[in-house]
Order: C-alpha cells, then sequence, then structure tokens
C-alpha cells in the first residue's frame, strides 16, 4: 500500500519534483496525489504537470477569511484522500487545524541545521546568507514534524555539508539542495513506514 501524500510549494519546487521522482522511480511506498501552491507563478505547477500530478492555486489572499482558506484546503485534501503533507518551500504558515489534522504526518524541510538559523524570517536564500555571514563551516538540511510554530517539530533527519570552501551564500545554498533531493525522499519513505516514534518530543529512528 502506497502512502497518500501532498505537498505544499511556493516556488521552483524542486523538493517536490526529487520526492515525486522517487516515488515514480519505486524507491519510496508514496503517491504524490496532490500539489498544492500559493504563487501563481510557482515553477512547481509546471513540474507537476510533466508529472501528471493534479495541482492546485490556493492563493491565502483569494479568500475572504482563514475559514474560508481553511475549508477549500481542508476540501481538497479530503478529494484527493490526502494521509501525509510535505511542506517543500511552502512560505506561509499553514493553519491550524490543518496542522492538527495532520499531527505527525505532516512535514517541512529546512535549508539549514535546525535549530540554528530557523525560525521567523529565516526562508530562502537568507538562511543561507545568515550563514555565510555567520563564517559557518557546516551547514544542511532538516527535516522535521510540523507543529504549531515555525521550524519547531520533532526533528527527524539532518545531514552536514562541509561548506568550507564555499565563497558566496548561493555557493551554499546550490550544495545544500543537492542533499535536501536526497535527504527528503528518504526521510518520507522512512515516516509512512513507520520507523520514527516520538520519545519525550525528540524522534527516534527505529530501525
Ligand atoms: C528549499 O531550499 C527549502 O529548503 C527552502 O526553500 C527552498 C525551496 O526550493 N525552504 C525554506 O526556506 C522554508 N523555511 P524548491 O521550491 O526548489 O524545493
Amino acid at each position: 500500500m502506497k502512502a497518500r501524500l501532498a505537498a505544499f510549494c511556493s516556488h521552483g519546487g524542486s523538493n517536490f519534483a526529487a520526492i515525486a521522482d522517487a516515488a515514480l522511480r519505486g524507491e519510496i511506498p508514496i503517491d504524490v496525489a496532490l500539489m498544492i501552491h500559493n504563487n501563481a507563478r510557482a515553477g512547481a505547477a509546471a513540474r507537476a504537470a510533466e508529472r501528471g500530478i493534479a495541482a492546485a492555486w490556493v492563493p491565502r489572499g483569494g479568500f475572504p477569511d482563514d475559514g474560508a482558506y481553511e475549508a477549500r484546503l481542508q476540501e481538497l485534501l479530503d478529494e484527493h484522500a490526502i494521509e501525509y503533507i510535505a511542506l517543500a518551500g511552502f512560505m506561509q504558515l499553514i493553519p491550524r487545524s490543518v496542522v492538527r489534522r495532520y499531527s505527525g504526518r505532516m512535514t517541512n524541510i529546512h535549508p539549514a541545521l535546525l535549530p540554528l538559523f530557523g525560525g521567523r524570517g529565516f526562508y530562502g536564500s537568507r538562511v543561507h546568507e545568515a550563514v555565510f555571514a555567520a563564517g559557518m563551516k557546516v551547514s544542511g538540511p532538516t527535516v522535521h514534524l510540523v507543529d504549531e510554530e515555525y521550524d519547531c517539530g520533532p526533528i527527524l533527519a539532518q545531514r552536514a555539508v562541509s561548506i568550507e570552501d564555499c565563497r558566496t551564500p548561493g555557493e551554499i545554498a546550490a550544495r545544500v539542495l543537492v542533499e535536501e533531493h536526497r535527504l527528503y525522499p528518504e526521510t518520507l519513505g522512512r515516516l509512512v513506514r513507520g520507523l520514527y516514534r516520538i520519545e519525550g518530543g525528540r524522534a527516534v529512528l527505529a530501525v
């Protein structure tokens, strides 16, 4: 049985594509059934179309209030029988009702080693600029469960990448992104296989 997953994206959607491709190659027991984006120009929409994955544009600003926005998200998730949600470069807070409903089944990828360089204001290139300015010698992606705060849920996986020879934040971003594309599908595969358990707020891998 494959787990039905929805990806949420705001921009290019390269992580979404990496997850979808790993699933299409049969490397993980996941069916990427839906991609929701909040940006009409998101490259993720073309990536969904190329792979025959249903896509929906759900801009928060297009709804009269939070209730109507949440109802539309829930309706789409129900319509596609979604069991797991992977935030993949989604630059907006997910409504509390959705976070609660998908507790333990919603993940995010962050392009730094949390809890460093995370939280409000740390997203996309800003993260790598801060990592660069701090003179860090390692960085790398974090995949974590989503709770009601930014970048705070239990960490499922991280991968350290040497950035000692990176000369610009852009070079760091490129190096970290390569690892994001490996780490996110692998981690989702473990999650849907039930290999994580939560102990005292920490995620523990049972292997
Ligand atoms: C990725 O680097 C992801 O880690 C980051 O946005 C990029 C999206 O790229 N996410 C955040 O900064 C969230 N705080 P993509 O659209 O090509 O996957």
